[in-house]
Formats: structure tokens, C-alpha cells, sequence
């Protein structure tokens, strides 16, 4: 793709890195009270997620481990439900841990409810969600996240994490694709 394709594709900004900051920081505060005192494990999901793990992790003053775990879905449109191969998995045994998985966006719902049955059957001591970003109108699986930063409508987004053709995850902030300037 070329420098000026990459910036006409880029329709507006809809989250600003300000924005995000603030409520990373609210997130961070109340996840430090929640596990108080509870041996936490941070579970972000690759690729989309590496940035918000990267910045919530330093929001939470209280000891945590981090890992990563890296899955894709394959799904058909009659198939409501399908296999998620996991690409990257956990080195840790969880059943000691309270788990909290760190999400980019909760589209349809189908690829952590997949995750969620994955990591339920490995006994954690708990099994939470935060996503940044949640996209209810979309959903095709009865879903809701533990918590969500931001609620947005039914667009397609890129940028902190969020890719488009795996282009655009270091954008600083949340943006609307303008799929009209495609290469
Ligand atoms: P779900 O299984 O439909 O919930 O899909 C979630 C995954 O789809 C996310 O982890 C993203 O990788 C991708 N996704 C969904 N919506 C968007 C978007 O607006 N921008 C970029 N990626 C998206
Ligand atoms: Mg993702």
C-alpha cells in the first residue's frame, strides 16, 4: 500500500489516543480493587490486542502475570458456531489463576465464546473479559463482556491494535475505515 492510500483510507478519527488514556487508567484503577490480593493472569488475545494489553497492564498497580494466546476462527454462514484453532497456545496451567481476558473488539461474539469454552474446560479459578471495543449491533452469539471501554456502531474500525488487511494496528487511536481508496 502506498504513504498516501494509507492516509486517504483513514476517514476519522472516532477515539482519540486522550480518550483511550482516560478510560484505560479508570480500568486499570478498578481492576487493581477487583483482584486485590488474587493471583492474576492477563490473557490478550493476538494479534488485535497487544496494544491495549500493553497499555492496561501498566494502568494495574497490583502483581499480575501476562500471557498471550493466539487463535483464528473459521466460520461459514450457515454455521453459527465453529472450531477456533488455537495458533498460539497458554504455557501455563490456569486452574491456579483468575483469569482476565484482554480483547480488542467483540464483533459477532463467535471468537471468544470459542476462547471462553477453550479456557472454562482448563478450570480457572475465575474467567473475565475486558474489551475496548464493543460492537453490539453485530452480534450473532448471546455474548457481554465483563467490561467494555467503548460502545460503537456497527462500522468497521482500525488503528491501537486493529488491523485492516493487517495494516494500521500502529495507529495511536481508534479511526473509521474509508473503504472507498482500497490499492
Ligand atoms: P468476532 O468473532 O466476530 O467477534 O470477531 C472478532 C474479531 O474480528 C476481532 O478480534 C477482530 O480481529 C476482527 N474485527 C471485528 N470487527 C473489526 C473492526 O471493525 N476492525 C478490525 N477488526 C475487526
Ligand atoms: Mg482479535
Amino acid at each position: 500500500m502506498t504513504e498516501k492510500a494509507f492516509h486517504e483510507n483513514i476517514k476519522r478519527i472516532l477515539i482519540s489516543e486522550a480518550e483511550i488514556k482516560a478510560k484505560i487508567k479508570e480500568a486499570g484503577e478498578q481492576i487493581s480493587q477487583d483482584y486485590k490480593e488474587k493471583p492474576l493472569l492477563l490473557v490478550s488475545i493476538l494479534n488485535g490486542a497487544f496494544v491495549f494489553m500493553a497499555d492496561l497492564c501498566r494502568a494495574i498497580s497490583i502483581p499480575c502475570e501476562i500471557a498471550f494466546l493466539c487463535a483464528k476462527s473459521y466460520y461459514n454462514e450457515t454455521v453459527s458456531s465453529g472450531t477456533v484453532e488455537i495458533v498460539m497456545d497458554l504455557k501455563q496451567d490456569i486452574s491456579q489463576y483468575h483469569v482476565l481476558i484482554i480483547e480488542d473488539i467483540i464483533d459477532t461474539g463467535r471468537t471468544l465464546h470459542d476462547i471462553l469454552q477453550l479456557l472454562k474446560a482448563r478450570n480457572p479459578l475465575s474467567l473475565n473479559v475486558i474489551t475496548l471495543l464493543d460492537k453490539p449491533d453485530r452480534r450473532v452469539i448471546d455474548l457481554k463482556p465483563n467490561r467494555s471501554l467503548f460502545t460503537i456502531p456497527d462500522i468497521f474500525v482500525i488503528g491501537y491494535g486493529l488491523d485492516c488487511g493487517e495494516i494500521y494496528r500502529n495507529l495511536p487511536y481508534i479511526a473509521e475505515y474509508d473503504s472507498k481508496e482500497t490499492i
